[in-house]
């Protein structure tokens, strides 16, 4: 893909597309860097419906929660029904986990890490995208889709075992959902021409991102993510930060761009290549279609 590399989304003209008002759905908006995100848009006017499992800011206004398990296929196509796709302006895809040292499996037989970091989104989109933002009169640009993740690493994932049942090793694993959510981005993009794209790449921000890895309040975790607060960014910084970002109209000539944490384009993995792309997208339709789940148009 060609990348426009002068995408000046700092520039105060750049930065004219109002919030006011805005519908955001933040899939991943009830904590870390989507709660962060979801707290700072709704602050600023936006009407923002977060998905989760644990709803941490009733009473805030303008923040409308869905409870759901995202590591249920079925529960994201039900999560799909729920968003009033038509009239979003903006998705945000922020749910995620980190592998755990032994392999773990949802209900429906799928790899925990893919499914909740991964899998879920591709059922989502696939489900949204095509009604995305079709009933917004006057509407300036068009429905935006950013997908969290790490982008721009290097990672090009495992299609021929992407649910890890032959070799199982954490870092791998989580590697898999890395590639799958750049990959999405890239392939969403050629896709679904009505709507655009994006890739965020956060960078390391203290969060509980870690805890399936290090164990939820261990000696281990509490170090590591103090560690990691000492030195990077919080995820309130990062949402202000990013923000500007997410509305720039710069942005919608420039579908299938990836941003670093400083909000600055960054170019996509060597070795995603059409024909990768396409073998990993239909791996992970099929696995997703394994759990029963009904397979949503292309
Ligand atoms: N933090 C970092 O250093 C870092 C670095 C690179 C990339 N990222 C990416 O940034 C994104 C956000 O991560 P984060 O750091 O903000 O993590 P986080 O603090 O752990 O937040 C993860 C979010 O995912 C939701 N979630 C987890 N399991 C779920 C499930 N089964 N069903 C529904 N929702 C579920 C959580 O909701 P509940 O709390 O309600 O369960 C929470 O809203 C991820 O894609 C991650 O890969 C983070």
């Amino acid at each position: 893909m060609k990348l426009d590399k002068r995408v000046e989304w700092h520039r105060p003209d750049a930065f004219a597309l109002d919030i006011k008002d805005k519908q955001i759905a933040v899939v991943g908006g009830t904590g870390g860097i989507g709660r962060a995100e979801s707290r700072h848009l709704a602050s600023l006017g936006a009407n923002v419906i977060v998905v989760g499992q644990t709803f941490r800011d009733a009473g805030t206004p303008r923040i409308k929660f869905i409870q759901a398990d995202l590591g249920l296929m079925r529960e994201a196509q039900r999560v799909a029904e729920e968003l009033p796709a038509e009239t979003l302006d903006m998705v945000i895809f922020t749910t995620g986990i980190f592998a755990a040292p032994q392999r773990q499996e949802t209900a429906e037989g799928i790899e925990r890490d893919l499914a909740v970091s991964y899998l879920n989104r591709l059922v989502i989109l696939r489900a949204i995208a095509p009604r995305l933002g079709t009933q917004r009169p006057n509407a300036r640009m068009k429905p935006r889709v950013f997908l969290v993740g790490y982008p721009g690493s290097g990672q090009i994932g495992t299609p021929d075992d992407l649910n890890a049942e032959r070799s199982y090793k954490a870092m791998p694993a989580h590697m898999n959902t890395v590639a799958g959510n750049e990959m999405l981005v890239l392939d969403a993009a050629k896709r679904y021409p009505h709507a655009t794209f994006f890739g965020l790449n956060p960078g390391l921000i203290k969060t509980n991102i870690r805890d399936n890895f290090f164990g939820k309040d261990t000696l281990k975790s509490r170090v590591m993510e103090t560690l990691i607060g000492w030195f990077t960014p919080t995820a309130d910084t990062y949402a202000e930060r990013i923000t500007p970002l997410l509305f720039a109209r710069e942005l919608e000539r420039n579908s299938g761009a990836m941003f670093n944490n400083k909000g600055q384009a960054i170019l996509p993995s060597n070795g995603l290549t059409e024909q990768h792309i396409r073998k990993f997208m239909a791996a992970s339709e099929s696995l997703a279609a394994r759990t029963g789940i009904q397979r949503a148009a292309p």
